[in-house]
């Protein structure tokens, strides 16, 4: 155990931008009253939602996570010398900041920016970070990133690197992936760079399988939704009355995960009456999947040039490092 001094040294400030919970609010109840009814991903993510995803990432089927982990580690070296000194590395949805162990000790930035919705899931692992790396400036944020927020005033004259891992890119539809990352170039300037893992297209049931686990921890993680909605937000959601669906759709080239009413029911959210059919689809995620090219070619629109791209041995995912242009 670490002494209390060093504990003390290596207290962090969070920068709370207060993801607003009636924003939210009014947010799911749109959602819900549209046809088909659908829910943000982001609000997969709770405590328990995070660590539902961690276990996901944990799987044999869900080869995104491993993929991408190993072309962190064969490839950090030519990513810390692109980059350079006096960096500030600003993550896009830390959750449990693996991947980011990889590259803090390849790059040694300056400071470290996590920022993540989930608010104790982030000060847990930022505290690991600042234990592991006690030489390291961190600074957590607490923010809904699709949503402009600031940055801490501390991290100013620092080169910007944003890290946005895990092919979350493919959560948004891709016009909204354009203006993500119109966004992401404002925050990291002239100077800045991204470094983007981005899921590919690839055989069908290899796809249909990662998000299909047989222990039906995915199925926990899309229904732990609903969870969310229940403790956080005053709804009354019955959890089990819900199936877990995954599917690929070839022609928009991304997975749809939805819950589906295994009966009639009436759910409330908030002041509201919802009523679900049997059979009916809750439309909760899309994970889009991209060529290279098609993913150049946004990255080309939005104020990026390509520096490099990785791929893992298996060709499964691709690792892209963007230079502002
Ligand atoms: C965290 C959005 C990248 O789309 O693969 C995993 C979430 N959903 N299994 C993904 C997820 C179902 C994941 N992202």
């Amino acid at each position: 155990m670490a002494p209390s001094s060093s504990r003390l040294a290596h207290e962090i400030e969070l920068h709370d931008q207060k993801p607003v919970l009636a924003d939210a609010r009014a947010e799911i109840e749109r959602g819900l009253s549209t046809d088909p009814k659908r829910l943000s991903p982001k609000f997969f993510y709770d405590q328990r939602g995070s660590a539902l995803f961690e276990a996901i990432t944990d799987l044999p089927e869900y080869y995104l996570t491993r993929a991408e982990l190993s072309i962190l580690r064969s490839h950090g070296d030519e990513i810390a010398e692109a980059i350079g000194d006096n960096v500030c590395l600003i993550e896009y949805g830390s959750g449990s900041s693996t991947k980011t162990r990889v590259l803090l000790e390849s790059c040694h930035p300056s400071a470290y920016v996590p920022v993540d919705i989930s608010r104790e899931y982030l000060l847990h692992s930022s505290r690991l970070i600042a234990e592991a790396y006690p030489w390291l400036k961190v600074c957590p944020t607490c923010a809904d990133y699709t949503a402009p927020f600031g940055l801490p005033a501390s991290t100013d004259g620092l080169t910007r690197v944003a890290f946005f891992p895990g092919s979350s890119l493919g959560n948004f539809e891709p016009v909204d992936a354009k203006k993500f990352m119109q966004g992401v170039r404002k925050v990291v300037g002239k100077q800045g760079w991204l470094l983007i893992g981005v899921d590919t297209k690839k055989d069908e049931s290899v796809l249909n399988r990662a998000y299909n686990d047989p222990g039906g921890v995915t199925a926990e993680f899309n229904r732990n939704i609903l969870r969310h909605l229940n403790e956080r937000f005053g709804a009354n959601f019955d959890a089990e009355a819900f199936e877990h669906l995954a599917r690929y759709n070839r022609l928009k080239g991304r997975i749809e995960m939805y819950l589906v009413s295994n009966s009639q029911q009436d759910v409330r959210v908030g002041g509201a009456t919802f009523r679900f059919a049997p059979g009916e689809q809750l439309h909760t995620e899309n994970s889009y999947k991209y060529d290279l090219d098609q993913f150049v070619a946004i990255a080309e629109a939005t104020g990026f040039r390509q520096h490099e791209a990785w791929f893992d041995a298996d060709d499964q995912f691709m690792e892209l490092l963007l230079k502002a242009s």
